[in-house]
């Protein structure tokens, strides 16, 4: 069986190490550490070099797997990952180009850092290796690759939403970048709209011509593109929800609800989650009940605050949550809780367990774990109804949900209303069709679908997604 090689930005790296690890690292974990390989990307950490000069990768074997990371320096960080891939091409991505900040340099220094990853890669490479990259911070990486040579195997998958060309054609650079991810052999995307709206940019933008419903042909080779939803480790997530109403974080949170219905939205403090259209339904919604007969806990950690639309976010949340507090609060009761530290996985799942409703109403996004979470946390006799965003890739698998326009205020707060008063045969009916969707799958089956396809005989042979 070949190697596998995963190339990310952010890695799982061992404990000892300080970096944090994303949704995108931890599907991943477990794949990895079952079929062992070589995991590749940065560190981390930020560290200033004497004269400039890079350290080579720093090695770490846990298990069957070895991890080989880089730090990146403070300019390399502040172009690369600050700049470029957070400060134009997340915006772009999620369609949202006014949020869009673009620097030159640090176009310039997104490539650098992405050969940068190539250089220190190839010596590491074998000949039978598969290697797996992901997600929009390495776009030029394909192409780095095989500039150098490189002739395995290469996959990319695509973790966030993918536009129409148009709306790619305003982030500075994007041709290149597009043409350097169609030196893959396998293109990945989390739903047919993304990979049909990629094959459109990469025939006008790139000169890739589509082939199929599944292929392109680019400058004589032909690309594989397709559709792989992420999953999550729905069963496990059900029991872990399941054990958590008995413990101390989601007990307490019952006790203080005295009986109310609770409203649960659980974020990342991030411009593409919507935030403050929620909370504009959820002031419309508390505006029309009465007192004490339902409470909202929003988490939304803080994220990327070196980008100044993160930072003006945080400021423009906190003064909504104030101000409906304020406006609609009694002397013993507030409408709704915002907590800006994060909670473990595991309280989440209690919590979501314990939510009437579970409010994952971003602009755009890519898949959105959330939301399959908050399916699998639902006690089956009395399950929660989740009001979900028609723009995250979730509703592509999630239909039986309350689908809504997040930019709709009045129709989130009237989806809203409906999920607090439906009667229980309904919510069991479009709980069950939802699990339904999810129970099956794993991460780890996913990713297994992609390293399949990721093989002579897979992509021929590449499973028909019409979703
Ligand atoms: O959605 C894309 C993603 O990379 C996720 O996989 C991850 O959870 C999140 O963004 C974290 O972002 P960052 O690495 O910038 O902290």
């Amino acid at each position: 069986m070949s190697r596998i090689v995963v190339v990310s930005n952010r890695v799982p790296v061992p404990a000892g190490n300080a970096g944090h690890a994303g949704g995108l690292a931890v599907a991943l974990l477990g794949l990895m550490q079952r079929r062992g390989g070589l995991w590749f990307g940065w560190s981390g950490a930020v560290t200033e070099t004497a004269g400039g000069d890079h350290a080579p990768p720093a090695f770490a074997q846990r298990g069957a797997v070895g991890y080989a990371t880089l730090d990146l320096t403070e300019a390399e960080h502040r172009g690369y990952y600050t700049g470029y891939s957070n400060g134009v091409l997340w915006p772009m991505l999620h369609a949202l180009p006014h949020l869009m900040v673009f620097r030159r340099q640090d176009l310039e220094t997104y490539r650098k850092v992405n050969h940068r990853f190539a250089d220190n890669l190839v010596p590491l490479l074998r000949d039978d290796d598969r290697i797996w990259v992901h997600d929009y911070h390495l776009m030029s990486l394909p192409g780095a690759l095989r500039a150098q040579g490189v002739d395995n195997p290469t996959g990319f998958f695509l973790h966030v939403p993918f536009p129409g060309p148009e709306a790619v054609a305003v982030a500075p650079g994007i041709r290149g970048l597009v043409q350097d991810v169609l030196a893959s052999d396998l293109i990945g995307f989390q739903t047919a709209t993304d990979r049909d709206n990629f094959a459109a940019t990469a025939t006008e933008l790139a000169g890739a011509m589509r082939t199929g419903d599944q292929t392109m042909e680019m400058g004589g080779r032909e690309v594989h593109l397709g559709v792989f939803p992420a999953e999550i480790a729905a069963s496990e997530f059900a029991a872990t929800a399941a054990a958590q109403v008995g413990l101390e974080p989601t007990r307490l949170l019952a006790q203080s609800l005295r009986g109310q219905a609770l409203l649960l939205g659980i974020d990342r403090l991030d411009p593409t989650k919507g935030l403050p259209e929620r909370l504009e339904a959820f002031r419309r919604v508390i505006s029309r009940r009465p007192a004490r007969s339902a409470t909202m806990l929003q988490i939304a950690a803080p994220s990327r605050e070196d980008v100044l639309a993160y930072r003006r976010l945080r400021a423009e949340v906190d003064s909504a949550a104030g101000s409906i507090n304020s406006e609609f609060g009694e002397p013993d009761w507030l409408p709704l809780r915002l907590l800006a530290r994060p909670q473990s996985r595991d309280t989440i799942a209690g919590f979501m367990r314990l939510a009437k409703v579970g409010l994952v109403t971003p602009l755009r996004d890519g898949m959105n774990l959330v939301a399959k979470e908050y399916v699998a946390a639902q006690d089956p006799a009395d399950p929660g109804v989740l009001v979900l965003s028609r723009f995250a890739g979730a509703a592509a698998q999630l239909g039986s949900a309350l689908l809504v326009n997040p930019h709709d205020a009045e129709g989130m707060a009237e989806a809203i209303h409906r999920a607090l008063d439906m009667p229980l045969a309904e919510r069991q009916e479009r709980w069950w069709a939802s699990w339904q969707a999810i129970a099956g799958a794993t991460p780890e089956g996913w990713g297994e679908d992609f390293l399949r396809a990721l093989t002579p005989d897979g992509l021929e042979r590449l499973p028909v997604a019409g979703m």
